[in-house]
């Protein structure tokens, strides 16, 4: 039984039926998936998922995805929420854990949950070809599960974006087209592309779908913590839906009586070469202003961002904050959680370190309660940021004696024994 009751506007709150529709006709504010909790409750306890797979799916009744399994469903989500000890240490915090979205499957970063909601969507739907506009990672989950799964798949991404991120699209076989531009003009693009083409376009008219995928990871957030909410909760941000829709989870988890009543601060982060959203809280704005992107972290250059509005009130309804990270900041984030938990998280997690850091320092997460930072990509994916031309690696011949010889000499000493780059004291 599908707990599904259609969609409804997240502003004047007017239903419609099931369909590939992302604005409301009537005041034009974004489309969200409504389903029957209460039968959800009634038909589903914590214990039932005990059985089931560790993926995304383990939480169907409260998605928009059909009631049983079908054949196209692969293992998406379920990636470890793992204690992080020295960072919380370097932090300066006493419980902290890292969900680890740099290893989702397949194609290592959280969107790929969100592209397995939309496929599953645009299957029902009949569509036979899907597209996207993204700043890569949804360009390589969308190319991963569109060749998995049997669909055509149309790619438009600005064209500034890091080569690991177009061929590893590319490889799926997908159509690929760089626009000249901004991520904002591409995304501008594809709402006209959904007019004219009898496409599924999963950021656009598969939206209100595409997005529900990311309440998996405040699901799992709070199953991997005993059922229970953490204080703060520290979110990546580019167009402002993975944060709102973690919110909804935990929202969702407390109706229906999975975890017990709390409050958790929902914090984002963002780089301050793209900082739209965390600029308005730091104002006091209840809208944002749009901007032009400038910084390394390009999966989160977002400048006009679809959930900005809504982003803004989940942080600040919660008790949250938002800070962003300079491209220096963002790299000495992105090493300091490698160095400490050995998590490589592309620049998007270095904007989350960065700013869970900054947070703490300023008083405004709860330093009693868990904290949780979401590292949504790897960085494997974005090299560049990372690469030290200059470092000094030793190539030795293949004998004993160099080695010796190496350990030996006097300089370098950081050779003989690595040493963190950024203090974890
Ligand atoms: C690695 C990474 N983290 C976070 C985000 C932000 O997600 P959202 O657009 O839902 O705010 C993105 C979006 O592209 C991303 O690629
Ligand atoms: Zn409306």
């Amino acid at each position: 039984m599908s707990f599904e009751l259609g969609l409804h506007c997240r502003d004047c709150g007017k239903q419609f039926p099931s369909q590939p529709l992302a604005g409301c006709d009537a005041c034009f504010a974004p489309l969200e998936v409504a389903y029957d909790l209460a039968a959800v409750g009634r038909a589903v306890k914590p214990q039932d998922l005990l059985s089931r797979p560790h993926s995304i799916w383990r939480y169907r009744e409260l998605l928009p995805v059909p009631a049983t399994p079908g054949p196209n469903e692969r293992p998406v989500g379920g990636t470890p929420l793992v204690a992080a000890p020295r960072l919380a240490k370097a932090l300066g915090v006493r419980e902290l854990y890292i969900k680890n979205d740099a290893v989702n499957f397949p194609t290592l970063s959280f969107k790929d949950r969100v592209i397995a909601v939309a496929l599953s969507k645009a299957r029902a739907f009949g569509f036979r070809t899907v597209a996207c506009s993204s700043t890569g990672n949804l360009a390589n989950a969308l190319a991963a599960a569109a060749a998995a799964e049997g669909f055509e798949a149309y790619i438009f991404i600005p064209e500034d974006l890091e080569d690991a991120k177009i061929t590893a699209t590319l490889v799926y076989g997908a159509h690929l087209i760089k626009i000249k531009g901004n991520y904002d003009q591409v995304n501008r693009l594809c709402a006209e592309i959904a007019q004219r083409y009898p496409w599924g376009i999963v950021n656009v008219n598969l939206r209100p779908y595409y997005s529900e995928g990311s309440k998996t990871v405040g699901y799992e957030i709070a199953e991997q913590l005993g059922w229970r909410l953490p204080g703060a909760v520290v979110c990546p941000m580019a167009g402002g839906s993975l944060i709102g829709k973690i919110a909804k989870a935990f929202d969702e988890l407390q109706t229906l009586g999975w975890v017990p009543p709390a409050s958790t601060r929902i914090c984002g982060a963002q780089a301050t070469g793209c900082s739209p959203i965390s600029q308005a809280v730091k104002r006091g704005l209840t809208e944002f202003e749009p901007q032009r992107p400038d910084t390394i972290a390009r999966s989160l250059a977002i400048g006009n961002p679809a959930d900005g509005y809504y982003a803004i009130r989940t942080i600040t309804s919660s008790g949250g904050w938002a800070e962003d990270a300079s491209d220096t900041e963002i790299v000495a984030g992105m090493r300091l959680l490698a160095e400490s938990e050995g998590i490589f998280g592309e620049t998007a997690g270095g904007v989350t370190v960065a700013v869970a850091r900054k947070l703490v320092q300023q008083g405004r997460v709860d330093l009693e309660r868990p904290l949780v930072l979401v590292i949504t990509g790897n960085g494997l994916k974005t090299l560049d940021a990372v690469r030290s031309p200059a470092a000094q690696i030793p190539v030795l011949a293949p004998k004993l004696g160099q080695i010796a010889a190496y350990l030996a000499a006097p300089f370098p000493p950081a050779h003989a024994v690595p040493q963190p780059t950024v203090s974890i004291a």
